[in-house]
């Protein structure tokens, strides 16, 4: 089993204490990336047997989505970064709401399950932290294909004898959605197109996937994705890429520190945009054997970052640079264009001391080097947690982090890998507690 036993279900109450002040230094081993680990396992339902992952993350939302597979009949068995997904006796088609609500993509067993078995029911996810996140568009997809979609009682279901390719034009790159009728296509009779598609690594991650397990998936990575359907799937063996979002959040560290790290096992080609921007606030950035390198150079410049769909700079390293900001010489401009309501962690870090004015989707950082001051912060969602964690590591005297579950969701040992970078960051244990929160 993992080394972590609790599950997304039992989530506690942890604390992170952190006296900041510490330079990072060394190296650090990036797990595998939790973006692509969920719809990977989801996938494990397109083919009849066991399914092997490596490299899989020791995350909050890979339990989940494995504990959902679960529900729904398949055979689990984690071991050390190894997950095996056994489908042979997949007899239940419901993903519930106390699932669903914790983590909104429960919602990518939709495409494999209506795809395989011809129904599906799945709770909605709901609102959530970090702005509304409908599923409007990964259903009229399958309604495209072919599929009856009903709502009830806050569930979705949906049914097909076989989907069939269809012609999917997105109005904005939905992540999760390009995933779920990448899936659905994959067993679909004819082909499917998606137009307007998301470009992310982890959906090329996915068409290499699909494709190894005997899929035809083509243009995966573009804006235009072409899929012909073929009658069955077999399952695989496959070791999952590098988290460019944990890489990014290192960098940061690095950078803010004025340290020295070495980020091992990552990829510097998915993390481009950040890289770019790291490098526009003075910090050295470069590409080693082990991996990459980043340096803290001293005095950090301003950055002005739009987040925008894969190439452009990620939403989920929003929160992480705004932590940075804090420490650069004069003010700093960050606009949120993908989620409505992604400035939560602004009033934890003004808690701090941090100077930062808001308006709708853009703040203004007014950067004050070395004057964040330690105190008790609440972790709000899983991208603010890090972003915590990082004011943390820079303020005088202790910070005490609230609520590190959001953390655990999404960072595999966050505390352990900082530690031995050298970071004065520990965690005291809490309570069980439940939560509706989701990323
Ligand atoms: C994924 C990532 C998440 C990341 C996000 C954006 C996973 C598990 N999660 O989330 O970490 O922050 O991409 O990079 O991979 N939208 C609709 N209708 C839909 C679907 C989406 O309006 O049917 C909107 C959303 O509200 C949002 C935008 O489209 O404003 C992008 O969302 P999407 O790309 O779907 O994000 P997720 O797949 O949920």
């Amino acid at each position: 089993m993992v080394a972590n036993t609790r599950t997304n279900l039992e989530l506690n109450m942890d604390r992170m204490i952190i006296r900041g002040g510490n330079r990072l230094e060394g190296a650090v081993t990036i797990s595998g990336a939790k973006n692509a680990a969920l719809p990977l396992v989801a996938a494990s339902l397109l083919a009849q047997g066991e399914t092997t992952w490596h490299n899989v993350p020791g995350l909050g939302d890979v339990r989940t989505m494995a504990k959902l597979l679960e529900v729904l009949g398949a055979k689990i068995e984690e071991g050390d970064r190894v997950l095996k997904v056994d489908t042979s006796n997949i007899d239940t088609f419901e993903a519930p709401y106390r699932l669903v609500k914790t983590m909104r993509a429960s919602v990518l067993v939709l495409g494999p399950l209506v795809a395989r078995y011809g129904r599906a029911r799945v709770s909605l996810p709901g609102g959530c932290a970090i702005g509304a996140r409908p599923i409007d568009m990964h259903l009229r997809g399958l309604e495209a294909m072919g599929a009856e979609i009903s709502l009830d009682k806050g569930y979705v279901t949906a049914r097909a004898n076989r989907l069939r390719g269809a012609k999917i034009v997105f109005r904005q790159p939905t992540v999760g959605g390009t995933e779920n009728l990448m899936m659905a296509a994959a067993l679909a009779e004819g082909r499917t197109t998606i137009e307007n598609a998301a470009r992310e690594p982890e959906i090329e991650e996915l068409a290499r996937v699909l494709n190894k397990m005997g899929a035809n998936v083509e243009g995966a990575g573009t804006a235009y994705i072409s899929i012909e359907g073929v009658q069955e799937l077999h399952p695989i063996e496959h070791a999952i890429i590098p988290d460019r979002i944990e890489t990014g959040t290192f960098m940061v560290a690095a950078a803010m520190t004025g340290g020295d790290v070495v980020l091992e096992n990552c990829l510097l080609e998915h993390n481009s945009a950040v890289v770019t921007k790291l490098e526009g606030t003075g910090a050295k950035v470069e590409a080693v054997e082990q991996g990459l390198r980043v340096q803290g150079t001293g005095q950090l410049h301003t950055v002005d970052i739009t987040t925008q769909p894969y190439p452009g700079f990620p939403t989920d390293m929003q929160a992480q640079f705004m932590a940075l900001a804090t420490q650069a010489v004069g003010d700093s401009v960050i606009t949120e264009s993908i989620f409505e309501n992604r400035f939560m962690h602004v009033s934890e870090l003004a808690r701090m001391g941090a100077q930062i004015v808001v308006n709708g989707r853009v703040a203004v950082i007014r950067g004050r080097p070395g004057t964040l001051q330690g105190t008790t912060v609440m972790a709000t969602d899983l991208r603010a947690s890090a972003c915590l964690v990082l004011a943390a590591l820079v303020a005088e005297n202790t910070t005490e982090i609230l609520r590190v579950y959001h953390l655990d969701r999404g960072y595999d040992q966050l505390e352990v890998k900082m530690r031995r970078l050298g970071a004065d960051i520990e965690r005291v244990s809490g309570p069980p507690f439940p939560t509706t929160n989701a990323e």
